[in-house]
């Protein structure tokens, strides 16, 4: 079962620090593949093993970002734009992760679709440290009671993917958080 993330000797953990070390963790899986693709390495095995930690982690960290993070953000800025691109680009991730989660190494585009999921980490990386780290520094949101909560939803599901969500609270509604769904043509 994964550490990661959790409190070292009790310190309280910043949300903004724990999502960036979920980053860094998988940028760097991302690079241990890459090598072995630039040293034309066979090993199948150790590709598959790699890829399937990358696919673990990007699920467990869009999981808290999704159910928590990006939520409680939204309740407290009015940038529904900044969001709302950030939840496509997830779904844009999770679509590769299913693919590749019925792949195999030596599979047709299987390193392909390795290295777009890696340009679309990068990209994302980028823009939530950049953009929405930024807004979150800004925002009245407590990050350490934040961090403490995305902690503990991320071993949650680190025991059991399917764990239910509990739900969000002391969280006001955010007007456009609920859009009505647009009438048909
Ligand atoms: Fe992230």
């Amino acid at each position: 079962m994964s550490t990661h993330g959790k409190p070292k000797s009790g310190a309280a953990i910043d949300a903004l620090e724990l999502l960036k070390a979920d980053h860094e963790k998988v940028k760097s899986l991302f690079l241990a593949f890459e090598s072995l693709r630039e040293n034309d390495n066979d090993d199948d095995e150790r590709k598959f093993e790699l890829v399937d930690e990358i696919c673990y982690e990007l699920t467990l960290h869009s999981m808290i970002e999704e159910e928590i993070f990006y939520p409680m953000l939204r309740s407290v800025i009015d940038d529904d734009d900044l969001m709302d691109e950030a939840d496509v680009e997830h779904a844009g991730m999770r679509d590769l992760i299913s693919q590749l989660e019925v792949m195999y190494p030596g599979d047709d585009h299987f390193d392909a679709t390795v290295a777009v999921l890696g340009e679309e980490m990068a990209h994302h990386i980028d823009k939530e440290e950049r953009d929405i780290f930024d807004v979150a520094l800004e925002s009245l949101l407590n990050l350490e009671e934040l961090g403490e909560r995305l902690a503990a939803r991320k071993e949650e599901l680190d025991d059991d993917l399917t764990a239910p969500p509990t739900p969000i609270d002391a969280m006001e509604p955010h007007n456009n958080a609920h859009r009505t769904p647009r009438p048909p043509d």
